[in-house]
């Protein structure tokens, strides 16, 4: 094996890593990852029955106010001017969110000016002044009162954590954002848009390089295989993007996560929801929001199936072992857990652990780029 650096895991922290390497010094790269595409959890394929690009592991939007990481990003791809905006169904009724001037002159029937309805919502959220939130119901309540609460937030929170928010600690959410305009633009980045020819082909030119090997199906932990755990640690510099805990062979525990199932509805029309992505707050409907990825890409019309749509609904769970990890559970245990293997981590000789599993973090795509490429500077560099 003659590489100089080794990476596992091909999503967004592996490819910055990759391609800063082979940019800045003269490193053959081997990259390997478990899945059999690139791209991690912000890959995407064409749905050829629609014409849709679905993102396979939950919509992606890439938004950043980041100069730097904007600038990177473009050296790859140009974005679509798509603008992110998502409504809910509540009771019978569709909203705008977030929860913005629009959604609150629609729920009571009223035609608040910005100052009237911030008293309102400061009145309705005094309700339970001069006592402590404890749990989430009271402290949703604290943020923006009982009714805005419980029509928009309570039982979805409660699906997302298949738990009653009377249950939960109040710490889950420390902000509930209210607009008092009507912009109820999602993102408040300076930049945000789509990948204009997908998300794929963005990857495949990150890495567009002969210095870089990439080899999928292939497990870090499998002895099988050439490019795995116990040839290559302490022998080269190995950037490890996979679930810490699962590095360390659980020694000390599992750390939490929660994970998403997803239900495809294929449906004989051109627009099922009219918007990519709807929120369902109820307690009647068993899943979050639905996602309309031909929505997402309205620049691409005259190459899609008008008489065809494809719908995925998203439900969220506990994960057990096994499955996907997506959003880190992040209790008080879990935070003392993860420390414990940070300290663990940083005693491997040439090993770097970086992203989202390595670090149980939950990282947006262009935070996840910005600690690739600090990360890349001030210490994968320094071993090359
Ligand atoms: P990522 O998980 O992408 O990559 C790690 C790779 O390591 C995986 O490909 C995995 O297969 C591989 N691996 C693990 N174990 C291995 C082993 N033993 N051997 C080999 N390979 C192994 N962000 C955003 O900006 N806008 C958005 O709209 C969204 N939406 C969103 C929705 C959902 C449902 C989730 C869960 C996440 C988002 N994100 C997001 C966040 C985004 O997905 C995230 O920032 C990046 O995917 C993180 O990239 P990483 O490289 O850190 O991890």
């Amino acid at each position: 094996m003659d590489a100089d650096l080794v990476i596992v895991g091909a999503g967004l922290f592996g490819l910055t890593i990759a391609q800063q390497a082979v940019e800045h010094t003269d490193a053959r790269v081997e990259i390997i990852d478990i899945r059999d595409h690139i791209g991690g959890n912000a890959y995407s394929y064409l749905d050829e029955e629609t014409g849709a690009e679905i993102h396979k592991y939950g919509a992606h939007l890439f938004h950043t106010s980041n100069r730097r990481v904007w600038d990177y990003v473009n050296r790859f791809t140009s974005f679509t001017d798509y603008v992110h905006r998502v409504y809910a169904t509540h009771d019978g009724e569709v909203y705008p969110l977030p929860i913005n001037l629009g959604t609150i002159n629609q729920f009571f029937r009223a035609h608040y000016t910005p100052q009237e309805a911030k008293a309102l919502i400061n009145e309705q959220a005094g309700e339970l002044a001069g006592t402590d939130p404890e749990n989430l119901n009271d402290q949703g309540i604290s943020l923006i009162g009982r009714p805005l609460y419980e029509a928009f937030i309570k039982n979805y929170t409660a699906k997302q954590w298949q738990t009653d928010p009377s249950e939960l600690p109040a710490s889950i959410i420390k902000r509930l954002p209210v607009r008092f305009t009507y912009d109820n633009r999602y993102f408040r980045d300076t930049w945000e848009g789509l990948p204009k020819d997908g998300y794929t082909a963005w990857f495949e030119r990150m890495i567009d390089d002969e210095r870089i090997h990439v080899h999928l199906g292939t497990d870090f932990f499998d002895t099988g295989q050439a490019l795995n755990k116990t040839a290559l640690v302490g022998k080269v510099p190995v950037i490890y993007t996979g679930p810490v805990d699962r590095y360390f062979d659980y020694e000390l525990g599992a750390l939490q996560w929660r994970t998403v199932d997803f239900t495809e509805r294929r449906y004989d029309e051109d627009d099922h929801l009219g918007c990519p992505v709807m929120n369902f707050p109820d307690s009647d409907v068993p899943f979050t929001r639905a996602i309309e990825f031909k929505n997402f890409n309205p620049e691409r019309r005259d190459r899609q199936n008008h008489e065809k749509t494809v719908v995925w609904e998203e439900h969220s769970r506990f994960a057990r072992r096994g499955d996907e990890p997506y959003y880190p559970v992040n209790t008080a245990e879990d935070r003392a857990l993860y420390k414990a293997y940070k300290r663990k981590a940083e005693a491997e000789e040439q090993v770097i652990f970086g992203g989202r599993l390595g670090t149980y973090a939950y990282y947006d795509m262009h935070q996840v780029i910005n600690s690739a490429l600090i990360c890349f500077e001030k210490q994968v560099a320094p071993l090359l």
